[in-house]
């Protein structure tokens, strides 16, 4: 069985918190696209993990993680995370951890086209977490990125980056920065891929051979759909494709080969950079905002840029189910709303006169949206680490049903708080069968 998880608004819906918590009836967790940019925190009891290029389940002992082809990964950044998660208890090896050799590598200058790029766009900048991912993937696509393979033969490694570094300098030199050396750059990676070199494998032939042995995958998705580079708010977006058809390419596994897609949904919506962004919390709303953001710890988990708050938006969580084939949803951050008397939903968009349901193309189109709410009543009263369904009151489970009813997707997870207990699992729905089986 392979199931992928997907964040259906703009990242930070807490694919983190269910991948730890679905990884226990899995055997192996693989992520699919994008690089460090992600921040997925997960708490088991008294210890906190932000998990940025390594999969989710690479806390759970006994599980297989994978680093598909999809990603692009930066060396360094990649034993600072393992260095950081064996300091945290948990053991980390070849054995267990799995680098495809057809990912790319993020390189320092990549970094540094990220900081001119940005600057370079001014007012209109992307507001990215400057981890060079877009320049990389840049790379990838222009057909002179490097990838792991290529990198463990040290000739073509330096080849590669005298080659690359001399049309990155043109453009570093142009901002006025100092021009990188082909030497450092060679002198600092070459050891770090050599420490790599244990960890490569050919991570589709591994994944092909372990469904074939009848093993449990569950692909990690991060960033999410609307920052996906040809389905999201483009071009506030992400430079990799997060939705379900990229875990097929980011991964190498045939499309048929995928038995289900998890939607994870939060209750209200946030957004990192910049962007059109059309239920957010503005000037009036913004003690609303300030409350959800503290309470729902509404802090980017990699750049802790405070994250833009807003009421939950049906017409782009359908847009994502559409795209997505979400089977059901993880609904997330429930207990975040508990103190708010009213909540609004947003069910349709107006652009001038015009009333729309679907999600626009343009940029500058989602910016003139007008959202139009419904409002519903708060339950005002905590919903906090609540695992039974009836247990909540019953004006939550009424939000928790419209939700479902207007993205039109089984609701079968409800979270009401960051830990692994802090979970409410629907009988009898989709979700229930995959955490069972
Ligand atoms: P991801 O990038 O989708 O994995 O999400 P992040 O980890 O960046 O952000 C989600 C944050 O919300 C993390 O701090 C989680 O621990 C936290 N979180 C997840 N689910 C819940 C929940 O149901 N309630 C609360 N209060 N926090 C949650
Ligand atoms: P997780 O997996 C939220 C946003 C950045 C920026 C845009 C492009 O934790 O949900 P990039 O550095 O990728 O070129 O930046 O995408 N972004 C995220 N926002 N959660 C993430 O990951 C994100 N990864 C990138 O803020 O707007
Ligand atoms: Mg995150």
């Amino acid at each position: 069985m392979i199931i992928v998880i997907i964040g259906a608004q703009w990242g930070d819906e807490g694919k983190g918190k269910v991948v730890d918590l679905l990884a226990d009836r899995f055997d192996i967790v693989a992520r699919y696209q994008g690089g460090h940019n992600a921040g997925h925190s997960v708490y088991v009891g008294d210890r906190a993990f932000v998990l940025r290029l390594l999969p989710s389940g690479i806390i759970h002992p006994d599980k297989t993680c994978v680093l598909g082809n999809g990603m692009v990964i930066d060396p360094k950044a990649f034993f600072e995370e393992v260095d950081q998660i064996k300091a945290q208890g948990v053991e980390v090896t070849p054995d267990r951890l799995k680098v495809s050799s057809r990912a790319h590598l993020i390189m320092p200058y990549h970094q540094a086209l990220d900081h001119t790029s940005e600057e370079r766009l001014g007012n209109e900048k992307i507001g990215t977490t400057l981890r060079g991912i877009g320049p990389a993937y840049e790379d990838k696509v222009g057909r002179r990125g490097i990838r792991v393979s290529d990198a463990l033969s040290p000739e073509l490694l330096r080849l590669r980056i005298e080659r690359n570094l001399e049309e990155a300098n043109r453009i570093i030199v142009l901002f006025g920065q100092q021009p990188l050396r082909a030497d450092d750059i060679y002198n600092e990676t070459a050891p770090l891929v050599e420490r790599l070199r244990p960890f490569v494998t050919e991570t589709s032939h591994f994944l092909a051979q372990a469904r074939k042995a009848n093993k449990r995958i569950l692909l990690e998705g991060a960033q999410a759909t609307l920052l996906d580079v040809d389905h999201g708010t483009y071009p506030y977006v992400t430079s990799s494709n997060p939705t379900a058809g990229g875990a097929s390419v980011g991964a190498g596994i045939p499309p048929h080969h995928i038995s289900g897609v998890l939607g994870i949904v939060r209750t209200y919506a946030t957004r990192v950079g910049e962007g059109p962004f059309p239920t957010e919390m503005l000037d009036d709303e913004e003690p609303i905002a300030y409350l959800i953001r503290e309470r729902g710890n509404e802090y980017g988990s990699v750049t802790r840029r405070p994250r833009r708050c807003g009421w939950f938006d049906a017409v782009a969580t359908r847009y994502a189910a559409e795209l997505n084939g979400f089977d059901s949803i993880a609904l997330t951050k429930l207990d975040v709303l508990d103190e708010l008397e009213e909540i609004k939903v947003c069910t349709g968009y107006k652009i001038g006169d015009a009333y729309v349901d679907t999600f626009p193309a343009v940029a500058n189109d989602l910016r003139s949206i007008q959202p139009v709410y419904e409002t519903l009543e708060g339950w005002g009263e905590s919903t906090v680490g609540i695992t039974n369904v009836e247990d909540l009151p019953a004006k939550a489970r009424n939000y928790v049903r419209f939700l479902s009813d207007s993205i039109g997707v089984e609701i079968g997870l409800i979270s009401t708080g960051p830990e692994r207990g802090q979970t409410i699992i629907l009988k009898d729905s989709v979700m229930e069968n995959w955490f069972r089986g």
